[in-house]
């Protein structure tokens, strides 16, 4: 508000006049009382000049500085407003009676708009909860001073005035509907543009409910599986379903969603709600978190990886703790073999089996069937009956190194059953596994325990047990022979016992003899007596080696040390009859002698005889009438006169036969005479030639 001069001038006249009274600006005021005004409304200008008696005034209105009414004595001024009349207005009040006093008000800026406001409606929701309501709000962009009308529409009725005329902007209300509401102000009343509808609904009180039909504690990738929308209380009523979901997918309107193969997209929360029409509908469901996992893959366990000869294992399978699943077996009876499908949909976890084999699992469940990954397969062996022996070949229990041995696995009670077996052994390089034997070139490393077990080669999970441990002794050391003699010298006639041994003592040895150069051929059975194994009687002199051998390929010992054999010549009596006859008859006379070859030796003889008469100890034993008594052996040996401990060998055994008187026989020839011719006699005795006299 600015001032003149001319008020400031009046002002001081006025002090002067009226001495002490409160001069005061004068004031233009607008009813309504407010800036924004539209065009077709009506306002009332007012003039006060705040000085004097009212009556005592003139008044005029400018607008624009332009003069709009002349001076009259209303001091109030009511326009129809139109677009073109915004701007300055102001009142001048002329005072009567006094000379040419004139008062300025205040100019008053009206900034008026040519369109018509429209009320804008407002809720702080769109739902009326069970039991409560919604607070409406009506505005006018940008003005103030209004008064608010209302209004509600339900379907298939007019629209009806709630309340008009209120001068809070907002109401509360508890009923469904459309609402708008509009503005007005002013006398005559002006009324601004009708709110936008607003829609208000509301909630019934039957709950909605996101299930998953399945009713599984977990879904997997790959699922098909479908959320429902349930509604309490609701089977009645034909529903529409709305959805909202975190997850990126548009869930159709209808109260299952059907997924055919759930994924992680699908992952997040889901809430529904059912709309019985427009304005009624459940509120919406709690949110219900669906959770997509990766395809599972089962466990597989079994109370015992063999089964015992006639037992049964229990393999057991498990997705998840829970009873959502079937169980699916499988068994290979070999990696090589085919898979058999063993039991299908199991409904229990555990099943029995009483086979060996690779077996493995899955779960199923859904319809059409949704299935895990396969398990990892688990190998379970079967005992059979049969019994794995492992023997050596030869058996010996002790083996030298470079022998030839051969460990051989049989298995009894096999049938037609072909086994691939199984080594436990010392030395893993040596031997081609699965075969029934080992071929040794036995050396120190393959010391030690064996032992094998079959496998069925059709069932290959059948094995036997394995069998018990045999042990392998393998020395490094070549043995050692020894050769003994029980005479270094060779009596003459007689023979040696030579006896070969090997070291260490083990069994299975032939022995090998040599003689003259160790390089030669081994004796002959035809050359030497054999005794007993390693034992031998030689009657030739010479050197001698032995060694031991044993297998096939046989493998030698190494040669005993050489032994020497001498041949001594001996003094060997014999005893002698005299007259030598063939036929000693009774009655004859005879000599036994003993004659001792060699050198002058003088002897002292002794007799051993199988007759009944001893000879005396004398070199000759003559019988004067020998009789049948003298029949039988005798022998002789002489002891030197002059070393009673040196004697001779006993002699050969002479056999002394003793004949009855022989008959001569007398023939004659020819046997037919003719007289004159002569004739010859003879006569034989038997032996002719043992000196009888005719
Ligand atoms: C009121 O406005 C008019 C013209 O717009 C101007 O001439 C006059 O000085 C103003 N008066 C006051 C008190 O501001
Ligand atoms: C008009 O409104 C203003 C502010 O809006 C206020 O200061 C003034 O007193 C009001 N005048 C009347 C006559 O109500
Ligand atoms: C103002 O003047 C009118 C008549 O002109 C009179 O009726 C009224 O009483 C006066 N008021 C005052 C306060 O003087
Ligand atoms: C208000 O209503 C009138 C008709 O009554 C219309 O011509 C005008 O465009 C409306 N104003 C607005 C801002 O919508
Ligand atoms: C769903 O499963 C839970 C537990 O797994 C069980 O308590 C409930 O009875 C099941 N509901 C239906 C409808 O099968
Ligand atoms: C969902 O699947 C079921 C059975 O598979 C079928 O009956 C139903 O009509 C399907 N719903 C929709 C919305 O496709
Ligand atoms: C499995 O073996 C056990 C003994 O170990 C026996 O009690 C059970 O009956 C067997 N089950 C089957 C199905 O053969
Ligand atoms: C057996 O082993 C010995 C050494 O231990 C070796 O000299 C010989 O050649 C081998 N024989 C065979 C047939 O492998
Ligand atoms: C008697 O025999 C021994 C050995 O048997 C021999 O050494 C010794 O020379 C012999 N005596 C005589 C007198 O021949």
């Amino acid at each position: 508000m600015g001032l003149t001069v001319l008020s400031v001038l009046s002002l001081f006249l006025l002090n002067i006049t009226l001495c002490c009274g409160e001069a005061q600006d004068a004031e233009l005021s607008l009813k309504p009382n407010v800036s924004h005004l539209f065009a077709g409304e009506s306002v009332t200008f007012i003039c006060d000049m705040r000085e004097g008696n009212a009556t005592d005034w003139l008044y005029k209105f400018n607008w624009n500085d332009q003069e709009m009414v002349h001076f009259t004595k209303s001091s109030s001024y009511s326009l129809y407003l139109t677009a073109e009349l915004s701007g300055n207005y102001q009142c001048i009040g002329h005072r009567n009676g006094l000379t040419d006093f004139t008062k300025r008000s205040n100019n008053l800026t009206l900034s008026i708009s040519a369109l018509r406001p429209t009320a804008t409606i407002t809720a702080d929701k769109t739902t009326i909860p069970v039991g409560g309501s919604v607070t409406l709000t009506c505005s006018v962009q940008g003005s103030a001073g209004w008064t608010f009308d209302w209004f509600r529409q339900i379907p298939d009725s007019r629209e009806v005035v709630i309340d008009t005329n209120t001068l809070q902007n907002f109401v509360s209300v508890s009923d469904e509907g459309i609402y708008r509401c509009r503005g007005r102000r002013g006398n005559p009343v002006f009324f601004t543009n009708l709110s936008k509808v607003y829609h208000i609904q509301k909630t019934l009180s039957n709950r909605a409910f996101v299930t998953l039909q399945q009713n599984w504690t977990q879904i997997f990738s790959g699922e098909m599986i479908t959320i429902k929308c349930e509604i309490q209380g609701g089977e009645n009523t034909e529903w529409q379903y709305e959805w909202r979901t975190t997850s990126s997918k548009t869930p159709p309107t209808h109260s299952e969603y059907n997924i055919s193969s759930a994924s992680f997209s699908y992952n997040g929360q889901y809430w529904c709600k059912g709309r019985r029409d427009l304005f009624f509908s459940t509120a919406w469901s709690d949110a219900f978190t669906l959770k997509v996992s990766n395809k599972p893959r089962p466990t597989i366990t079994a109370d015992r990886r063999t089964i015992p000869a006639g037992g049964n294992a229990t393999l057991s399978c498990s997705v998840g703790s829970y009873n959502e699943w079937k169980y699916f077996w499988f068994r290979r009876a070999s990696v090589f073999s085919e898979i058999q499908v063993i039991r299908n949909e199991e409904p229990d976890q555990m099943i029995t089996v009483t086979q060996g084999g690779i077996y493995y699992c899955k779960g199923g469940r859904g319809n059409p069937v949704f299935f895990t990954e396969d398990s990892d397969p688990i190998t379970i062996e079967k005992r059979v009956s049969n019994k794995a022996v492992v023997s050596l070949e030869p058996s010996w229990p002790l083996i030298f190194s470079g022998e030839k041995i051969t460990v051989r696995c049989q298995i009894s009670l096999g049938g037609s059953t072909e086994w691939e077996y199984e080594w436990s052994k010392p030395d893993s390089s040596t031997g081609l596994p699965n075969d029934a034997s080992i071929n040794l070139n036995a050396s120190v490393i393959n010391s030690g325990s064996y032992r094998c077990m079959g496998k069925n080669k059709q069932e290959f999970y059948s094995v036997t047990e394995w069998s018990d441990v045999i042990t392998l002794t393998v020395s490094g050391n070549r043995p050692k022979s020894s050769i003994s003699a029980d005479n270094r010298v060779l009596p003459e006639g007689d023979t040696v016992t030579l006896t070969c041994s090997v070291t260490p003592s083990t069994p299975g040895w032939s022995y090998y003899w040599y003689r003259g150069k160790k390089t030669s051929e081994p004796l002959t059975m035809a050359e030497v007596v054999l005794h007993s194994d390693g034992q031998i009687g030689v009657s030739q002199e010479g050197d001698y080696w032995c060694r031991g051998g044993r297998g096939n390929p046989v493998y030698y010992t190494d040669y005993s040390d050489v032994i020497s054999i001498k041949q001594t010549v001996r003094n060997r009596p014999a005893v002698t009859l005299h007259p030598n006859w063939p036929e000693v008859y009774s009655g004859e006379t005879i000599t036994l002698k003993c004659e001792i070859p060699g050198e002058d030796t003088e002897w002292d003889y002794e007799w051993a005889t199988s007759s009944s008469h001893q000879p005396p100890n004398q070199n000759e034993y003559k019988i004067n009438s020998v009789s049948t008594s003298h029949r039988g052996h005798y022998w002789c040996k002489g002891r030197m006169r002059s070393a009673q401990q040196n004697s001779t060998m006993w002699s050969a055994s002479f056999q002394l036969k003793i004949d009855y008187e022989p008959r001569p026989v007398l023939t004659v020839s020819p046997s037919w005479l003719s007289p004159g011719a002569s004739v010859t006699l003879n006569c034989e005795v038997e032996h002719p030639s043992a000196g009888w006299s005719f």
